[in-house]
């Protein structure tokens, strides 16, 4: 086991309501401490009301994406500057949904984590292969393409982002990355890192793709998996805390 602080972050992605988020958010609260460092990324429009659910506690939010500008003529995008103003700590940028159905290319991707940084907000760069991907034996090429286009970006920043495997694949499927699969990734992505920034060794990367009360153990267990970007599970408290704690 590596001396990181796990991290486990919550991806709603567009789920929630007033009453389901207080819920929620009652219910991950009610649960600390926890052993591991906590968020939620929660969709802009419940930003204020998260923040003031979790002021009094240590569990963090965030937001699921961001502009790559910092303010203008951009209908419908929001700045990581007014994130800031609604005390976000962190944003996911890449994620594969924001990849394919809003053809995110790499360099967006970066730019809007280099965004982020510039405003003191942790991006959750996201990465990951999809099936065909997979089968044709390009998993290697495809996560090193995505990671290298922000680590380029980012220079010397590089070494404080939070990088998230997600195999495109496990995502919403019920299908999850055996262990073995996503430390062989993860060890790839460290390896990456170490190449590009002295601080690879302290640095978190996430595993993400139908993580469940029963398997997150396993895969947190890995030397090179730091936690987990929780969709499905962490719209259920009951599930999200039990991830949680298995991040210990
Ligand atoms: P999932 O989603 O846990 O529902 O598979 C993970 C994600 O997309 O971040």
């Amino acid at each position: 086991m590596s001396a990181r602080r796990k991290l486990v972050a919550g991806n709603w992605k567009m789920h929630g309501s007033h009453s389901a988020n207080a819920e929620l958010l009652a219910g991950i609260t009610g649960a600390r401490p926890f052993a591991c460092d906590v968020a939620v990324c929660v969709p802009f429009p419940y930003l204020s009301e998260t923040a003031v659910a979790l002021a009094a506690s240590d569990i963090r939010w965030g937001a699921q994406d961001c502009s790559a500008h910092d303010q203008g003529s951009y209908t419908g995008e929001v700045s990581v500057g007014m994130l800031a103003e609604f005390g976000c700590r962190y944003v996911i940028v890449g994620h594969s949904e924001r990849r394919q159905y809003h053809q995110e290319s790499d360099q967006l991707v970066a730019d809007k984590a280099r965004a982020a940084l510039a405003r003191g907000i942790t991006p959750i760069v996201c990465v990951g292969e999809t099936l065909a991907q997979r089968e044709a034996g390009e998993t290697d090429a495809v996560v090193k393409r995505q990671l290298s286009a922000v680590i380029h970006t980012l220079g010397h920043c590089a070494g404080e982002m939070v990088v998230a495997y997600e195999p495109v694949w496990a995502i919403g499927t019920g299908r999850t990355a055996t262990p073995e699969q996503a430390q062989a990734v993860h060890a790839l992505l460290r390896a990456q890192l170490q190449a590009a920034t002295a601080h690879a060794a302290g640095m978190k990367i996430l595993y993400g793709g139908s993580v469940k009360p029963d398997n997150a153990a396993t895969l947190f267990a890995q030397p090179d998996i730091d936690g987990g970007l929780i969709g499905g599970a962490s719209l259920k408290a009951a599930d999200f805390v039990a991830i949680c704690r298995a991040a210990a």
